[in-house]
């Protein structure tokens, strides 16, 4: 075979402040997938991770649940952890961006780019919340869209009409933290230049180190000109201090890339003769690779390779970029109860279902991924029970109860074992190029020539006929051989049945070499079934319990949404509010003339409200809790000033009041006896 290779793999760092999903187990599972190959052809593989630990999101939701950051990242990580390992994802190493290796590397790497100057100060204006005394990231300063003024939109883009614009923008801005309207402040911020490495950069990507779609995009931000980038935050920040700048932090993108090198490290500190530098310095002979979505790509094929080169070190072989998951062909979704956590999956289901099923659809490209879940059940059932583990109970039984376990000394159809061993280099090189789709095609089409052999074989026949026994052990052994040959194929795909299968065959695990000779003369142990079926009633109960996980909020997916990371168990009481901003909410009793059922919105309900001669339209997120039979005739009180909002269904022309959590739990609220429609609430 060819020569070993010294080979280092990376998946990106989940953030600290919410659970592991299964949109983020494409990626773990995609990696893992990977590293097994690797290391089942005989190389030296590391997998390394950590936890993405800084940032404002963190240290916010840290401070809503009334403890240390360092409390917070510390049981995220375990969670995290334990999520991983359920899911068979085999890291050697599972660190944190918050550690003491991860501080020294961010330091050496900023000191080295501000020595050779690709480091410069400037002092910015920037959005600052005055009653939480802090500096706002765009995705903290809520307000108007400048377009179609949507209200309750963030700094950055319109989620109703998808326009994009800077937070200096945005109409009638506030602070999503406290509700204060942000004030401009000055401020001094460190920046990387980035465009020192454009000639660099435009090399790098071109020597085939990325896929050709995140090139052709590469392609455009460079014809766009690439920015300075400003990789420092002020107090109070989450992070790590600038050397030399007290209150100036390092901005969490800066240090979460040193991330893997800090991992790795903390790995080479405990692992006696593992070289950090091998893998790190300019001219390593070893190979790097990330694994990462598509949302990040920016961050990992232009600014993370410009700061190692900037700093001296290596800069990864090639980056693998991976699109997102949908279910049933839609992002997502919390209120569809497909925002799956890991842990509500491993609650109804065995994960070696997901790791297969999403084999089965991964390819080498960033095309999104759908779990399509009726889909999901009958390919796991038809190819995992129907197709490999029947190979196995068809003839096991009979080596166990004729043989007392003992396989032939010889194969009666060797040329066909031979076919099996000659398809694993082109199931391999699928593997390799991350075609993981078509290594499981070629794999089901050997599955399917061994259950025809078995067929036409028909050991239950043999077995019925004296003084065919000897044939009857071969063919079984034969059916074994082909089995154990799958199985192989199949292990950095099935760890957990893979180890199940060779408990069963008495064999230590299986390599691509050890595939190339048949098991023959060796005592088998008595078969159990090695997966069973999913009954469609799990996948159900899945969906409903991902679907209570609603009223338990949780971080949403994707870039830190701060609304969401305000979420907590119990709604906490919120900052203070000066009377003149009360006073402008204007409250009014309102009497609920008619109620009905929004065609196409399963959450809303279409109110006409009499505010006492007024009529008003609004749309209410109540129609779990109610039938609207039984609110027409109420009293209820409305914010009656409320910029009318557009929605899909018509204009909402102001909102009425209720408590509680959300779905099922929500109870409007109503005035006293005595109370008219359009008296004011004050
Ligand atoms: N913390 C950053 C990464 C820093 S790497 C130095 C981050 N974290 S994340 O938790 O939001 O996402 C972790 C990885 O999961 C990213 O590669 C992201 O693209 C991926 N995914 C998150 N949601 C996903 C889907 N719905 N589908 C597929 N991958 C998804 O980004
Ligand atoms: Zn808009």
């Amino acid at each position: 075979m060819s020569q070993v290779r010294d080979i280092l793999v990376t998946s990106a760092l989940p953030y600290a402040n919410g659970p592991i999903h299964i949109g983020h187990l494409v990626e773990y599972i995609q990696t893992d997938i990977w590293a097994r190959f690797q290391r089942m052809r005989g190389h030296n593989c590391w997998y390394v991770c950590a936890d993405d630990a800084h940032g404002t999101p963190i240290m916010l939701r840290a401070r809503q649940e009334g403890i240390a950051p360092e409390a917070l990242i510390a049981r995220m990580s375990q969670e995290h952890q334990a999520d991983f390992a359920a899911f068979r994802i085999g890291f050697d190493n599972y660190h944190s961006t918050h550690s003491p290796e991860n501080q020294e590397l961010s330091n050496l790497i900023y000191q080295r780019n501000l020595e050779t100057g690709h480091i410069v100060q400037r002092i910015i204006t920037q959005a600052y919340d005055p009653v939480e005394r802090m500096f706002l990231p765009d995705r903290f300063i809520k307000g108007n869209c400048p377009r179609c003024g949507a209200p309750d939109q963030y700094g950055d883009n319109c989620e109703v009409c998808g326009a994009s614009y800077s937070p200096a923008e945005l109409k009638n801005p506030r602070s999503a933290i406290s509700g204060a309207i942000p004030e401009q402040r000055e401020s001094e911020h460190y920046f990387f230049k980035l465009a020192d490495f454009e000639s660099m950069l435009r090399e790098w990507t071109r020597s085939g180190t990325l896929q050709k779609e995140v090139a052709n995009k590469l392609d455009e931000w460079f014809a766009e000109g690439l920015q300075e980038w400003d990789i420092s935050r002020d107090a109070p920040y989450f992070g790590f201090e600038i050397p030399g700048h007290p209150g100036k932090y390092f901005y969490v993108w800066l240090d979460a890339p040193i991330g893997y090198l800090a991992s790795f490290k903390n790995l080479c500190n405990k692992t006696p003769g593992l070289n950090f530098e091998r893998f790190w310095a300019a001219d390593s002979q070893a190979e790097l690779y990330h694994f990462i979505g598509k949302d990040i790509i920016y961050f990992h094929a232009l600014f993370f390779p410009a700061m190692l080169h900037g700093a001296g070190f290596r800069k990864p072989t090639a980056i693998f970029a991976h699109g997102f998951l949908t279910v049933d062909g839609q992002k997502m979704s919390k209120s569809r109860g497909t925002f799956i956590k890991a842990r509500t999956y491993l609650n109804h289901l065995d994960p070696e279902y997901l790791r297969y099923y999403f084999a089965a659809k991964l390819g080498p490209g960033v095309d999104d991924i759908d779990l399509n879940l009726d889909d999901f059940v009958a390919r796991v059932n038809s190819d995992l029970i129907g197709k490999l583990v029947n190979i196995a109970s068809r003839t096991a039984g009979f080596i166990t109860k004729g043989f007392d376990g003992w396989l032939a000394g010889q194969l009666p159809h060797p040329e066909l074992y031979q076919a099996f061993v000659a398809a694993g280099e082109s199931i391999a090189a699928a593997y390799e190029q991350r075609e993981f789709s078509r290594a499981i095609r070629e794999i089901m089409n050997l599955a399917d020539r061994a259950n025809q052999y078995i067929a036409e074989q028909a050991p239950w026949m043999i077995a019925k006929q004296s003084g065919r026994e000897q044939e009857l052990q071969a063919v079984c052994t034969q059916g074994l051989n082909l089995f154990r040959v799958l199985i192989g194929y199949l292990r950095p795909v099935l760890p957990g049945t893979a180890e199940a299968a060779e408990s069963f065959l008495r064999i230590p695990p299986l390599s691509w070499a050890s595939i190339g000779r048949p098991l023959l003369a060796h005592q088998i142990a008595p078969f159990k079934p090695l997966l069973t079926r999913i009954d469609p009633n799990q996948v159900q109960a899945m969906l409903a319990e991902a679907k209570q996980d609603l009223q338990t909020k949780e971080t949403p997916e994707g870039p830190a949404s701060p609304s969401a990371n305000l979420h907590l168990e119990r709604d906490p009481i919120a900052p203070p509010i000066d009377y003149e901003t009360f006073a402008r909410i204007d409250l009014r009793v309102a009497r609920i003339q008619q109620a009905r059922l929004v065609e196409g919105a399963d959450k809303l309900l279409e109110l006409k409200l009499d505010l006492g001669g007024e009529l008003r339209t609004v749309f209410a997120g109540i129609r779990a809790a109610y039938n609207p039979q039984d609110l027409e005739g109420r009293l209820t009180v409305m914010v009656a000033n409320l910029a009318p909002r557009k929605m899909r269904f018509g204009v909402s022309e102001g909102m009425v009041l209720a408590a509680g959590p959300g779905g099922k739990e929500l109870f409007i609220l109503s005035p006293d006896a005595g109370a008219e429609p359009g008296m004011r609430v004050k």
